[in-house]
């Protein structure tokens, strides 16, 4: 029997559980962005197989992402959710912090004109707090109080900018705090091998918030460790006959019902494989193997 369903909610609309993150299509350390065919080939594939959530961020290029998304998808379709991020700009060396309400707003209109939308339809504060800084320096003035960003993207969703607010990068207390904003989405980095926010996934569940894990396979972050490379996750892929990243996506959906899947890839292949791993069914020995790879908490 088939564990998982092929949609959920965020924002009140019905979305694919595997979308599509845009963040490989453009330039990243160490790499240069995919050739810009390859890129809108990608994205329009991504939409031809069903998918409808899509994750970018104007700091992905800087622009090139959303500028591939436009090229790609324009006019879009009207279940089409683009979600993006603010918090960061690109300065043409690299992405730097921009957490302070003027510079959140700044960012909106920049996804605004970017994506050639009149609204955005989730957009998510990426904090920086509780020492979540990720691959971010954090220079005295962007230390800046959760409400206050808050109270910016609450009027820009007043005005009718972004549809919903979401929050990535947050502990279980900066979600509570943020509940009476209407939170629809947090995105944090967690996936079969990363699993400390625990707590902040329950909170979602409980509270009716899509939860949506970055770096869903490892990524290719150097550190951090990879989903695809984990000899029991070859070993179960090999013995249901699902790719490695299949699983890996796989048990993700498998393990939480309120789970949305963006995993990224410059890949049509890849991309092919990863929005098949919703037909991917774990049975009881692999998903008691792949619970056992992060014993404390799959427990909790
Ligand atoms: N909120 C935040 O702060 C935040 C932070 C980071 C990312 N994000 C979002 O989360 C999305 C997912 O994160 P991510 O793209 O960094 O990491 P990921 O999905 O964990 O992994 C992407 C890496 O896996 C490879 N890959 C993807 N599918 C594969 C497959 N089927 N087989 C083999 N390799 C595969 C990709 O290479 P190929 O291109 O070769 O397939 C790429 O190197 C991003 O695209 C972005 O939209 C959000």
């Amino acid at each position: 029997m088939l564990r998982t369903t092929k949609t959920g909610r965020m924002a009140g609309r019905d979305v694919t559980r595997v979308g599509f993150g845009a963040m490989q299509l453009a330039e990243l350390p160490g790499r240069p962005a995919v050739d810009r065919e390859t890129a809108i080939d990608v994205v329009r594939t991504a939409v031809e197989l069903g998918v409808n959530h899509i994750d970018t961020a104007g700091f992905y290029g800087p622009g090139t992402a959303n500028e591939v998304i436009r090229e790609a998808l324009t006019p879009y379709g009207d279940d089409l959710v683009l979600v993006s991020k603010v918090g960061a700009v690109h300065n043409g060396e690299g992405r730097v912090l921009a957490q302070r309400p003027a510079q959140l707003r700044a960012q909106v209109e920049d996804n605004l004109r970017g994506l050639g939308v009149d609204q955005v339809g989730v957009v998510n504060i990426r904090s920086v707090q509780h020492g979540r800084t990720g691959a971010f320096t954090v220079p005295d003035d962007q230390i800046v109080d959760l409400d206050d960003q808050l109270a910016e993207l609450v009027a820009l969703r007043d005005e009718g900018k972004i549809g919903a607010i979401g929050l990535s990068s947050v502990d279980a207390d900066q979600l509570r705090r943020a509940l009476p904003a209407g939170i629809v989405c947090v995105q944090n980095f967690y996936n079969l091998l990363h699993r400390a926010d625990h707590p902040v996934l329950e909170l979602c569940r409980e509270n009716g918030i899509a939860w949506v894990p970055f770096f869903p396979l490892g990524s290719a972050t150097p550190g951090s460790r990879n989903v695809l490379a984990e000899p029991a996750v070859l070993d179960v892929a090999a013995r249901l006959g699902a790719t490695p990243a299949q699983v890996g996506l796989a048990w993700l959906l498998a393990h939480d019902p309120s789970t949305l899947l963006i995993p990224g890839t410059a890949s049509v292949g890849h991309l092919r494989e990863n929005v098949a791993s919703v037909l991917v069914e774990l049975d009881d020995p692999a998903m008691a193997v792949l619970d056992g790879l992060a014993p404390a908490i799959a427990a909790g």
